[in-house]
């Protein structure tokens, strides 16, 4: 019996020691670091390590710059071989198709009311862009390009069609399943492989751009249920529901568990910006503040907590985070210090049953894991590769006494999984 695990030290103020400079360095002492290899306190997916394309395209600005270029899932060079490559290196890396804007997304098929237009600059539109389309050629170029690469596909689809503005930024009425309808029937009909339909994006709660009622968008939950059941009849496993995409509101969440019922929603996926706008001046200082890192942690407790209560049939992911809002921090949110927040926050959320975490971004906006040029690799997509390749899916305990400056997270190791491993996830699932 081998007891392997893999322990991730992050020391958040390396870059403050460094600056400080020698007469008024920081002492680093020992310190005592024990895991608790007894139980594990949770557990994550085999693929943990998620990041997103977007549909942001070249002319999404933030504070007078234009951080997308070609990014977007409608235009993203597939035929570049370093995008190719850095997806291959994970064998698999999750994906999650979406953003802002695709509850402005049509799909190109069936009978479209619209005609089938890229996403334009639009100041009266949602998120100031026009509706967007796309066409089934562009998505099956996609799918041979993940049928190569082979990564795990969540698709998040437009949960506003259908519905009208109130006022307020509030969307009422029921939603208008065609389009999405017609969507995954000519996705099930060519055989493309996805693993999960997610529904709307940052629409919960009091939302960002625009908000649907919890009540509303359960029962259309019901709905998107029924039409995977019933187009995917024919498949020996059918796509996992997951919802809602969007920032935690407790009330919201726990509602639309209720309304939806057991078993229909398969994850709750939350985002995250917990550091703010990316043009902040502060955004650096706030990375390298444990204080300011932990305050996530309540938002993780808060939605385990709920979930536990509400639908425990649900499984809970990071369904998109990228830190600073905004499309992330110029010359931050892509150099070696963004590690530091994300790091912690990898460990952190998986200590609270966060199943999957996904990035933002694969590639494009300043937080990119890629530079959206060159395909190059920034210093957060070795992290990822890092944790995906070492960190298991027990999760264990780590004391120590080192101050807070000092990170520590645990799981058992990936790959060969130990029996030791393997009972403390079996001992876990028994307590629960
Ligand atoms: C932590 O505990 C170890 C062993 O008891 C001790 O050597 C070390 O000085 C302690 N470190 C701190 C920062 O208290
Ligand atoms: C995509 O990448 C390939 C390979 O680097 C390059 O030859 C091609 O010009 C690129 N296409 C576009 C539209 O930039
Ligand atoms: C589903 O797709 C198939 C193959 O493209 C097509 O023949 C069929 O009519 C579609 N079904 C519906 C209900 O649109
Ligand atoms: C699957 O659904 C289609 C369309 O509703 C139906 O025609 C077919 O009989 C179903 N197949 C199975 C195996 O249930
Ligand atoms: C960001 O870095 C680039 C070089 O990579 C530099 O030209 C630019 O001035 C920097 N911008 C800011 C706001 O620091
Ligand atoms: C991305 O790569 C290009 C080409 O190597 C380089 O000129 C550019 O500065 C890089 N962008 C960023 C934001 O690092």
């Amino acid at each position: 019996m081998e007891f392997r695990l893999s322990l991730v030290l992050i020391l958040v103020s390396l870059p403050a020691i460094l600056a400080q400079g020698v007469g008024n360095t920081k002492q680093v002492g020992n310190v005592k670091v024990v895991v608790n290899g007894i139980l594990a306190i949770a557990q994550v997916d085999n693929n943990f390590i998620c990041a997103t394309i977007d549909w942001w395209n070249h002319e999404k600005c933030d504070y007078n710059q234009c951080p997308w270029g070609s990014a977007s899932a409608l235009n993203l060079n597939l035929s570049h071989p370093l995008l190719a490559k850095s997806i291959q290196a994970f064998n698999q890396l999750r994906i999650r198709i979406g953003g802002s804007l695709e509850d402005q997304l049509l799909y190109d098929v069936g009978n479209l009311k619209y005609p089938c237009h890229p996403f334009r600059k639009q100041s009266h539109g949602l998120f100031g862009f026009s509706r967007g389309c796309l066409p089934m050629s562009r998505w099956d170029e996609l799918n041979q390009f993940f049928s190569k690469t082979r990564p795990i596909i969540t698709f998040s689809l437009n949960a506003l069609s259908g519905r009208h503005h109130k006022s307020g930024g509030v969307w009422v009425g029921d939603w208008d399943s065609s389009n999405a309808y017609d969507f995954i029937n000519y996705t099930v009909s060519k055989g493309y492989q996805i693993d999960s339909w997610e529904f709307g994006n940052e629409l919960s709660g009091r939302g960002v751009g625009a908000s649907v009622g919890a009540e509303q968008y359960g029962k259309d939950l019901i709905k998107l249920k029924h039409i995977i059941t019933q187009l995917y009849n024919k498949s020996r496993t059918k796509p996992a529901l997951v919802a809602p995409g969007g920032f935690y509101d407790q009330a919201w969440f726990a509602k639309l568990l209720q309304v939806s019922g057991s078993g229909i929603v398969n994850v709750i996926t939350q985002h995250m910006y917990n550091l703010g706008a990316g043009v902040d001046p502060k955004l650096m200082s706030r990375i390298l503040n444990p204080g300011y890192l932990d305050r996530a942690s309540g938002t993780f407790r808060d939605l385990e907590q709920m979930v536990k209560k509400n639908g425990p049939w649900a499984s809970i992911w990071v369904g998109e985070s990228g830190g600073a809002y905004n499309s992330g921090g110029r010359n931050v949110s892509d150099t070696f210090v963004n590690s530091f927040w994300y790091l912690d926050q990898l460990g952190m959320s998986a200590k609270y049953n966060t199943r999957v975490y996904c990035r933002q971004s694969l590639v494009g906006g300043n937080y990119g894991l890629l530079n959206r040029t060159s395909f190059v690799p920034n210093p957060d997509y070795y992290s990822a590769l890092l944790w995906h390749r070492l960190m298991g899916q027990g999760v264990l305990a780590v004391n120590s006494n080192a101050s807070a400056d000092l990170r520590t997270y645990a799981h058992c190791a990936r790959g060969r999984v130990s029996l030791l491993c393997r009972k403390i996830l079996c001992q876990a699932y028994k307590r629960k």
